[in-house]
């Protein structure tokens, strides 16, 4: 057996909050329309000279330093993003210079949209046993508001942006996450434009059918992640689910009998952030102890492509 143990966690959220509020001014919307459909009160937006590099900078410093290792011990270095700076260098190989990590660290993007973190651990952990050093750093991180389309109010209500990190430490002796993924070729429910398309990148989803496809995917791959690591959902410590709207994960918790007090989100205030949800959770749970040393999170993310991913970390 081997596998990746969490050792610690970093994020970080843009300056400026933007609330319900401030939305009403722009778009043909209210508050109450956007807490009762979505759960979601603000969310954080890149101004002035913030950018996607800074705010994975931000994350990753935070997680390394809290490691206590050096950029020197890292291996793996990826990034789970659609919105990097740059198509090429991807904003993993910048940071390979930025942090000062090794020149053979293995340092790419990776874009399974809002499943994109989950895919990265489970990639890092794939990458790490055959790697000659033992730590990794995952990184989800977006910065959505720019692909944003305002004039479109069932969308642009619910995105928002930032970063979170995790540095993972690989052992022969340690559980496997036992990650479960899937795709479903779809390229009408949840699509952004390329470069070759000529069209504008902004985010086209329909909503109704997202939902539908979350609530199938979110109980369902909990469940085969529980089952292929031999852990009864009860003995599971918290669930980070991918935040993308209150209503689906409620759905999810009734649907998995799951105790509330263990899915405790924090969509009011960050919105929908894709790849970077999964991790900005972990954080903010690691930091205020609601994620303790020893303890198993469940992880899981669902969204574009269409795709999901879930997996076992434990703290280590
Ligand atoms: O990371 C994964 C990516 N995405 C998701 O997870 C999204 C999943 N889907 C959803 O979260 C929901 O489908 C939405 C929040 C996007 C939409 O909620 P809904 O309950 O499916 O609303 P709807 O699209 O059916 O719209 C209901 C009504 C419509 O008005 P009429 O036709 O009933 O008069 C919309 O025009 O709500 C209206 N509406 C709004 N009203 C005020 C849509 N957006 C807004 C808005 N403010 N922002």
């Amino acid at each position: 057996m081997s596998g990746i143990k969490l050792i610690s966690t970093g994020s970080a959220l843009p300056r400026q909050e933007v609330t319900n509020f401030d939305l009403e001014k722009k778009v043909d919307t209210s508050d109450e329309w956007i807490a009762t459909r979505t759960g979601i009160r603000s969310r954080h937006y890149c101004s002035g000279d913030e950018s996607h590099l800074g705010l994975c900078m931000a994350a990753a410093r935070q997680a390394i330093q809290r490691a206590g290792v050096s950029p020197a011990d890292i291996g793996v270095c990826l990034v789970a993003t659609l919105t990097q700076d740059t198509m090429t260098p991807s904003a993993a190989c910048v940071l390979q210079k930025e942090l000062g990590l090794a020149e053979d660290t293995v340092c790419f993007d990776l874009n399974a949209a809002c499943a994109g973190f989950v895919y990265g651990l489970h990639t890092a952990e794939c990458l790490l046993a055959a790697s000659p050093r033992r730590y990794g750093l995952v990184i989800g991180c977006e910065v959505l508001s720019r692909i944003t389309d305002f004039t479109d109010r069932s969308t642009c209500v619910l995105f928002g942006d930032g970063a979170g990190a995790v540095v993972v430490e690989w052992g022969a002796d340690y559980p496997s996450i036992c990650a479960v993924m899937g795709s479903r070729g779809n390229r009408e429910v949840l699509y952004i434009p390329g470069v070759n398309t000529g069209s504008a990148s902004y985010i086209h989803m329909d909503g109704k059918e997202v939902f539908r496809f979350a609530v199938e995917v979110l109980p369902r791959c909990t469940h085969e992640v529980a089952e292929k690591a031999g852990v009864p959902l009860e003995a599971i410590d918290r669930f980070v689910f991918h935040q993308a709207n209150q209503r689906i994960l409620d759905h999810a918790v009734r649907k998995l009998k799951l105790d509330p007090a263990r899915c405790a989100g924090n969509i009011a205030r960050t919105g929908n952030t894709s790849a970077a949800s999964v991790p900005i959770l972990l954080d903010e749970l690691v930091t205020t102890g609601q994620l303790a040393s020893g303890q198993k999170a469940l992880c899981a993310g669902f969204g574009g492509g269409l795709t999901w991913a879930g997996c076992l970390l434990q703290l280590a």
